[in-house]
């Protein structure tokens, strides 16, 4: 697996700022990073507060997938990280605000039900008001209200969610590694990050949306491309693993082995054909001492060796 971290964009993004004269005012981060499914170090979470306090910035943490950290490092807060360093009750703990909702950890995304935490009165008040335009249901309320007060059902919910995370997580990277795709080594989240640069036909963004047609329509599996999550190098793609049977893993995998199977078939095909092509141009085009002098080259090179 791949297990280098991109680094925070914090100084790309401070640099923004300086070149494009910015307004910006809020630092928007998903503390369990959607598509990477990688959880924020300690280290990490305490150079965005640094970052927030320099720049006199709010930081919006999305604590969305923090229920789906499978294994270590386990998920921390920015808020601990506030506690920690005692900024709680801070002008700066004002500026920090979490949002969360149900449809991660509790798959629970058709309910429409989220939360958001702040310090400052005027995000609470605004949020207050704003929520009047998405009133959930009493039903709903009732029903969300007996599952969550029943504090066994969620821990067992809660661990037994990561358990099966991780194990069908097992199931895809170890499956994927046979066929000689890396994926990004991740520790939470429902979806993996995968590596199919080497079956680009050119290392462009056209060419992965080449290939990611192919997978949609020859294959028949929806994946994400890493362009649509603003991924600066073509070739990465988001591949969700927690939405289907563990039969339905197996036969995505199937495809997959045979769609790898195929592409390497036709590679060795079009490069034989590019081989023949080529010597075919060369044998037409060269004069013969080109073929004496490469040939002896061949032969002092090896000689020299
Ligand atoms: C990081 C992140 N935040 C928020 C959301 C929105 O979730 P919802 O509107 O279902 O609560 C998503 C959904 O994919 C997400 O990945």
């Amino acid at each position: 697996m791949v297990s280098e971290l991109p680094n925070l964009p914090l100084k790309k993004l401070t640099n923004k700022q300086k070149n494009k004269s910015s307004k910006s005012r809020v630092s928007w981060s998903r503390t369990l990073l959607n598509p990477l499914g990688t959880s924020l170090s300690l280290h990490e979470l305490d150079l965005l507060v640094n970052f927030i306090s320099s720049k006199n910035i709010h930081l919006v943490g999305d604590e969305i997938y923090s229920g789906t950290v499978f294994s270590s490092p386990s998920f921390i807060s920015i808020m601990e990280v506030l506690k920690n360093r005692n900024l709680m009750n801070t002008e700066i703990s004002k500026r920090v605000h979490i949002v969360y909702s149900l449809s991660k950890d509790l798959g629970l995304p058709g309910f429409r039900i989220g939360a958001i935490y702040s310090n400052d009165e005027h995000v609470v008040s605004a949020a207050t008001k704003m929520s009047s335009f998405g009133l959930v249901s009493s039903q709903t309320k009732h029903l969300l209200s007996e599952i969550l007060s029943d504090q066994k059902f969620t821990k067992t919910y809660l661990s037994e969610n990561r358990r099966r995370l991780k194990e069908r997580h097992e199931m895809l990277v170890k499956g994927l590694k046979r066929y000689g795709i890396r994926c990004l080594e991740n520790n939470s989240g429902l979806f993996c990050w995968v590596d199919l640069r080497h079956l680009l036909n050119t290392n462009t963004f056209e060419g992965e949306m080449e290939l990611w047609k192919k997978i949609v329509y020859e294959v028949g599996l929806n994946i994400s491309p890493g362009s649509s999550c603003h991924c600066g190098e073509p070739g990465w793609f988001r591949v969700c693993f927690a939405n289907m049977s563990e039969e339905t893993l197996d036969l995505a995998m199937q495809r997959v082995k045979s769609f790898v199977d195929s592409m390497a078939k036709q590679n060795n095909k079009n490069r034989h054909q590019q081989l023949m092509n080529r010597n075919s141009r060369r044998t037409k085009s060269l004069p013969k001492w080109v073929f004496e002098l490469s040939f002896r080259q061949r032969e002092v090179s090896a000689d020299d060796r």
